[in-house]
């Protein structure tokens, strides 16, 4: 069985791309599909797309056509917790979609007809995505190349662990944080695909885990730290990380 690998960024498909081995590259539905061994595990590598819809399609077809019994996804996301800085990671535990409202209908955040306001990620997963951030990290911040760090201010990066909030929105306002902090309170980061990717998991009933790095604050400049962070730092947290999972 092969596990599928979603990422959110092209710099980390291109990192992760160049240490698989066998790949056969096919491309249909307008998305293009990397099957192959990565650390001698048959994978499926394919860029989300970014939003919601996108990351749904690409998630679906990951399932109908490639047989993956598992999910892994990978990407940046903006920080909604102070205590957060760019360069940690949060490992989800669970996953809303803070654009969701459809109220009076159903109350605010929850999807009509499965009525589930989070989707949760696969505990055995999860645990080995912690492990092996954790680990990661431990021998990132050892082996600290400021070359590439200090730009970001990243010192000892941490992992963290559990909630996740997607919409359709590049979050990049201090007013915008500060209503998630109140409707979402255990919240700790923002990005634009896990749900989407979650809700699509809950329907197949495939196993899924998900690990974004903070690139930025989610505050006025959040698109300019944004870019940079992903094609310098993000794509070697990707693929580090990936290494320790598999092995
Ligand atoms: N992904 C990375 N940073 C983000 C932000 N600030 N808002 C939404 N998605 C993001």
């Amino acid at each position: 069985m092969y596990l599928g690998i979603i990422s959110a960024m092209p710099d980390e498909i291109h990192s992760v791309l160049d240490s698989m081995t066998d790949v056969t590259t096919t491309t249909h539905g307008n998305r293009t599909f990397h099957k192959g061994n990565l650390y001698n595990k048959p994978v499926v590598l394919v860029f989300s797309n970014w939003g919601k819809v996108a990351a749904a399609i690409t998630t679906t077809q990951l399932i109908e056509s490639f047989k993956v019994n598992k999910i892994v996804f990978t990407g940046v996301a903006g920080a909604l917790q102070e205590h957060l800085n760019i360069g940690d990671v949060v490992v989800g535990t669970h996953l809303y979609q803070h654009d969701m409202d459809a109220r009076p209908l159903f109350k605010q955040f929850e999807i009509p007809i499965i009525k589930k306001t989070a989707f949760k990620t696969n505990a055995t997963v999860t645990q080995q995505l912690r492990m092996a951030s954790e680990k990661y990290l431990e021998s990132f911040s050892n082996n600290l190349d400021t070359t590439f760090t200090k730009e970001f201010g990243i010192t000892n990066p941490k992992t963290y662990y559990g909630g996740i909030a997607s919409g359709d929105q590049f979050i990049s306002s201090v007013q915008k944080i500060e209503e998630l902090n109140i409707s979402l309170p255990d919240a700790l980061c923002v990005e634009m695909e896990g749900a989407a990717v979650a809700q699509v998991c809950y329907d197949y009933k495939i196993d899924f885990g998900i690990i974004r790095t903070i690139s930025d604050k989610a505050k006025e400049n959040a698109s300019i730290d944004f870019q940079k962070f992903a094609k310098i730092i993000a794509s070697k947290y990707a693929l580090g990380i990936l290494k320790i999972f598999l092995s």
